[in-house]
């Protein structure tokens, strides 16, 4: 099976460099272009045996599996491009949220998923979102799960929820290090530790929260309350971060979620101009 990336910006070379890694694919199964095909031959350096197409068309034409990666604005462009060449059994992946599983299907023959990676898959962790189009079979939802599975937590969603669920599992880790990194700044300015020495103990914290939230079966909730005796101080912190945080994620996602409908605006314009 050949396994094709159009677009080696930063979450193609992140997904290539994950599903090698993981071992899923060799790197004689890979395809790649990219605009600037300079990227696509760095890559290819780095990974003897991947194999870098002169274009989209070629790309497609060499690949079972077609994943796309490119941003919002360049999609349609390489959508009709593929459009030239795809076959019914063939599959294509958008790994981008404002593109409607819709527009592809009524632009292309093959069969069309959409899946959202995060740039924590690039350590084999972190989930992804999983949405299939009406002529994706069981047969091909287990090929692109046991893909996604190599280098994530492949996570089934209904379209309607593709912003909140990308918020969560895409942008989240954006999130959580802005969260750790002011925790840092304030923790040297105010007490003088090292900054080094502040990063590893919150990196570490961090990677030990994660462990206990999904191996460790614990809830927030009840994480929160295994840590925080009532009056001490802990609990009292906590009570701090509820009074200033309370709202800020319903602000977070009125933000996200404005921007992604202009995004959804802006690509319905595009796709219906070319
Ligand atoms: N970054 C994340 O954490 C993340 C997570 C989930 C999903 N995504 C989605 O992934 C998509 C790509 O994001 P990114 O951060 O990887 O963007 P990026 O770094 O800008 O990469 C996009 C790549 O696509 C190439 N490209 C553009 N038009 C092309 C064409 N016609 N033919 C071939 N290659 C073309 C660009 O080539 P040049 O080298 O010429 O610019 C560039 O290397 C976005 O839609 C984003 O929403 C990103």
């Amino acid at each position: 099976m050949k396994v094709g990336f159009i677009g080696t910006g930063s979450m193609g070379s992140i997904l290539i460099e994950a599903f090698i890694q993981s071992g899923v694919l060799e790197s004689k199964q890979i395809v790649v272009t990219n605009r600037t095909i300079a990227k696509a031959q760095r890559l290819a350096e780095q990974h003897p045996g991947l194999h870098v197409a002169a274009s989209v068309a070629e790309t497609t034409r060499l690949s079972h599996i077609v994943f796309i990666c490119v941003k919002p604005h360049e999609f349609k462009r390489v959508v009709n491009e593929i459009a030239t060449v795809v076959t019914p059994d063939q599959l294509v992946v958008s790994i981008t949220s404002p593109i409607l599983i819709e527009q592809l299907e009524n632009s292309l023959p093959c069969k069309v998923a959409k899946i959202i990676p995060s740039i924590a898959n690039y350590v084999q962790s972190g989930a992804s979102i999983c949405m299939y189009g009406s002529r994706i079979g069981t047969e091909d939802r287990l090929l692109l799960e046991q893909l996604m599975i190599s280098i994530s937590q492949p996570i089934v969603i209904s379209e309607q929820h593709t912003r909140i669920t990308s918020d969560i599992c895409s942008c989240g880790p954006a999130f959580l290090a802005l969260f750790v990194q002011k925790w840092i700044d304030a923790a040297v300015e105010r007490t003088g530790i090292d900054y080094s020495e502040a990063t590893r103990l919150a990196c570490e914290m961090v990677l030990g929260t994660g462990k206990l939230l999904t191996e460790g079966k614990l809830t927030p909730e009840q994480l929160q309350q295994r840590v925080a005796v009532p009056g001490g101080i802990t609990a009292e912190a906590l009570h701090l971060l509820q009074h200033k945080l309370d709202g800020v994620f319903h602000q977070l996602i009125d933000v996200t979620h404005g921007k992604f409908q202009e995004d959804l605006e802006k690509v319905k314009k595009l796709w219906s101009e070319t």
